[in-house]
């Protein structure tokens, strides 16, 4: 079963709200989530929600209710989580390249966190000692994810401790006599290989043993779903095994639990941007069809080559010719070249898949151009989450000065 919108009722929902629109389905949210607990023992293994991907305060709220923790990566994601009504205790903040200020703010509101830098663990040590139990994000050198721009694990990435600064941490751990209560790791975005994960345990095994009070080990998110019809993704049951396997099979790590903070797997199917078709050009190259968006909205396809389905919900059963799909701002913001499409017409509703992660949440108001409404749907129920900005976003904030 797949809880996918019906075309009628992605036409009713743009009729509703106006075009461009986010739309999210909270039963596939549901349905993902329960993907997960039903592969994973609740008991040994604790679901963090990766904000990042989307963080509309309803979806987070909803996320709440169906029993998920939340994985942040700001201060704002932090108190954007808080106000959605987690408590602290089921909010975690994964940091990266921060200033230390910021991980005592969220320490403050009670929330564990994720440190991801020497720098700012012996910050942490000289101030507070071992007042605040925290996690270490360790870089463990492993290649992984869909294509560069979103792999984090390999050996030239930014992110996390490298493990062959084990000695460093260790004395400082000693010497400020810090709890280190878990392990991180985080390898990339659209990992379709269980055994990645497993590489990823391994290397943390070998150093469970050094951290006596060590609580769970935190294997990160990436799941990796189906952009296109055929795609590989991952197998969450195998990935269950692999991973339970994997720590039943190593004494020391047994009785830790086990953390994931998926971000795509849970909302990106959920979630489609409806448009509507400007214009039809004409050139002896191609034909392009103009849509009301462009990468202010839905920047995948530009900056990471990202392929998303897309539909013309208007006249799904026309003719089959090809289009490239642009948008309307002053870039090359190119979404698909020459992609087979029903015959579009000014007008149609142009919808594409797969938008729920990393959507809303990567768009800007570049050109000026306002950024969509989000809308979402639960049990046949169609609700505004956001309202599309008005000129008044664009100007909120600025103070118009004459020189
Ligand atoms: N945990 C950490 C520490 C992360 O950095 C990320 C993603 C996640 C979890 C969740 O990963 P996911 O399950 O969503 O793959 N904007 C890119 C993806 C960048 C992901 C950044 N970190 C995209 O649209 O493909």
């Amino acid at each position: 079963m797949s809880a996918q919108l019906t075309n009628e009722e992605l036409v009713q929902i743009a009729k509703d709200f106006g075009t461009p629109v986010y739309v999210y389905n909270a039963d596939k949210i549901e349905e993902q989530y329960k993907t997960l607990t039903t592969a994973f023992d609740p008991k040994r293994v604790k679901i963090f929600y990766a904000a990042k991907a989307l963080t509309n305060l309803s979806v987070l709220r909803f996320v709440k209710k169906l029993g998920a923790n939340v994985d942040c990566s700001s201060i704002n994601e932090v108190k954007l989580a808080l106000q959605a009504g987690f408590e602290p205790s089921r909010v975690l903040y994964t940091s990266n390249g921060i200033h230390f200020t910021e991980i005592e703010d969220a320490l403050l509101l009670g929330v564990f966190v994720n440190i991801d830098s020497l720098y700012n663990l012996q910050k942490l040590g000289e101030k507070y000692g071992g007042k605040y139990p925290v996690g270490v994000r360790l870089r463990p050198n492993i290649m992984a994810g869909g294509n560069l721009k979103i792999s984090t694990g390999h050996d030239k990435s930014k992110f996390g401790i490298p493990v062959e600064q084990i000695d460093q941490l260790l004395e400082m751990v000693k010497k400020y006599e810090i709890k280190i209560q878990n392990l991180h790791i985080h390898t990339g975005s659209d990992i379709k290989d269980a055994s990645v994960f497993v590489k990823g345990i391994e290397v943390l095994f070998d150093l469970i043993p050094h951290f006596p009070e060590l609580k769970s080990v935190d294997l990160g998110g990436g799941f990796k779903i189906a952009y296109k019809e055929g795609d590989p993704v991952i197998d969450i049951q195998e990935l269950s095994e692999k991973v339970l396997g994997a720590f039943d099979a190593h004494a020391p790590a047994k009785n830790l639990e086990i953390w994931f903070e998926p971000g795509k797997f849970l909302v990106s199917e959920s979630g489609y941007l409806i448009t509507s078709v400007n214009l039809i050009k004409e050139t002896a190259a191609t034909t392009f069809v103009s849509i009301n968006s462009g990468f202010n909205h839905l920047i995948r396809p530009m900056f990471y080559d990202a392929y998303h389905r897309i539909t013309n919900s208007t006249n799904p059963e026309g003719a089959i010719k090809e289009y490239s799909v642009v948008g309307n701002i002053c870039e090359t913001d190119t979404f698909a070249w020459d992609r087979p499409l029903p015959e579009v017409r000014e007008g149609d509703l142009l919808v594409f898949f797969n938008a729920g992660a990393y959507g809303y949440e990567m768009a800007s108001t570049f050109n000026s151009r306002f950024r969509p409404a989000e809308v979402i749907v639960y049990k046949g129920t169609a609700q505004l989450i956001r309202k599309r900005d008005t000129l008044d976003d664009l100007t909120r904030n600025q103070v118009m000065v004459d020189l």
